[in-house]
């Protein structure tokens, strides 16, 4: 039987172990969307990780949702991430970039820009500006022809990735941000190739994995998505058609991994996982549910056919989580106040496993 301690081929990498270090945002880049020396600490301590998503990434100004996140659309950042990436691999470890366009989830005091999304449908809740919690503006509904360019900007922010040393990239199609805006049936109202059908909702999604294969390859190209998820306001209807028609597509583009989140029930992501013949990353509990991934979710769903398992959280307050996995060691618990705070504190200062002579 198949355990988290089993190595695993991933495209062209090989992995030491079935766990990801999944996706978390920490607010903690320079000015201009730089990474920064305590980003390289960060990774590189979670190396022994089977594989590291970043935070998420944007791949343009227009696309940064949070204040204080990284970019990937300048020559300053490339060269602000190859650090980080050296640190990584000098650590025996790999890391894909997770690209996120916030779309609708951002703000003027942010971007100095108005956000863009599928129609002018504000998201629900309040969004983080440099001057605090601000309710969520009405973006400006993307014009048809300016649709590809917001597609490509995922596979010119993939080249980049490339070139500052990342392994590959994870397409941010999950929880409310711009690809799962287009998903979306009630942020997406458009009528023209981009909204209304099941083909035209996930039309964007696949214009964005299929140029971000064709600029690093598929075999550096994942994709995240979040089934039925109601992040920021989004809903979807259809929601076991939608995705078995997108997973179809992807299957074309033989992409490298999808990465799931436990936003559906079981029986519609094992159906989904049947439609996905391709590598499954599960994120197996609800996102920012008060449950965490920990060793009996991990196994539970490599039973049902994941081949590599997420965890965040507890990556989060364990550095060394690999081996307390395999040890059966006490995993430390998250503290909560400093995931988007605190410089190093709550940052770099989670230790490994303090064993006692
Ligand atoms: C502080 C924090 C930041 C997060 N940022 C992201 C993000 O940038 N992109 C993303 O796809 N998910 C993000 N997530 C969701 C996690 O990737 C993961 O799905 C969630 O924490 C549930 O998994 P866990 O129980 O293993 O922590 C974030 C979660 C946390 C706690």
């Amino acid at each position: 039987m198949t355990t988290l301690f089993d190595g695993y081929r991933l495209g062209d990498l090989r992995l030491p172990n079935r766990t990801v270090m999944a996706p978390m945002t920490r607010v903690r880049a320079a000015a201009g969307g730089l990474a920064t020396a305590s980003m390289a600490t960060y990774y590189a301590q979670r190396a022994s990780a089977g594989l590291i998503v970043s935070e998420g990434v944007q791949p343009s100004l227009i696309g940064q949702s949070n204040p204080g996140t990284p970019g990937l659309h300048t020559e300053e950042q490339v060269a602000a991430w190859r650090p980080v990436t050296a640190a990584v691999h000098a650590n025996g470890g790999r890391i894909f970039a997770q690209l996120m366009h916030g779309g609708r989830v951002s703000h003027p005091a942010t971007t100095g820009m108005q956000p863009v999304g599928p129609s002018a449908v504000p998201a629900v809740g309040e969004v983080f500006t440099p001057a605090g919690l601000r309710a969520a503006p009405a973006p400006r509904p993307l014009e048809s022809a300016e649709v590809p360019e917001h597609a490509r900007s995922y596979a010119e922010a993939a080249r980049r990735a490339v070139d500052a040393g990342f392994d590959g990239v994870e397409l941010h199609g999950a929880n409310g941000y711009l690809i799962s805006q287009f998903l979306s049936s009630n942020a997406n109202l458009r009528t023209d190739r981009y909204g209304g059908s099941v083909t035209n909702r996930i039309r964007f999604a696949v214009e964005a994995a299929a140029a971000t294969a064709e600029a690093v390859g598929a075999a550096r190209t994942g994709i995240r998505l979040s089934p039925g998820g109601t992040f920021w306001g989004v809903e979807e209807s259809d929601v076991p058609a939608l995705y078995a028609e997108l997973l179809g597509e992807l299957t074309r583009l033989g992409l490298a991994y999808v990465h799931l989140e436990a936003t559906a029930d079981e029986e519609v992501l094992v159906g989904l996982r049947r439609a996905w013949p391709g590598t499954l990353v599960m994120n197996p509990v609800v996102p920012m549910g008060p449950k965490q991934t920990g060793r009996a979710e991990a196994d539970h769903w490599l039973g049902l056919g994941a081949e590599l398992i997420s965890f965040g959280r507890a990556f989060m307050a364990n550095p060394d989580l690999v081996e307390r996995l395999r040890t059966g060691l006490p995993i430390a618990p998250v503290d909560e106040t400093t995931y988007y705070q605190g410089g190093d504190a709550g940052y770099l200062t989670y230790p490994a496993y303090q064993h006692t002579a």
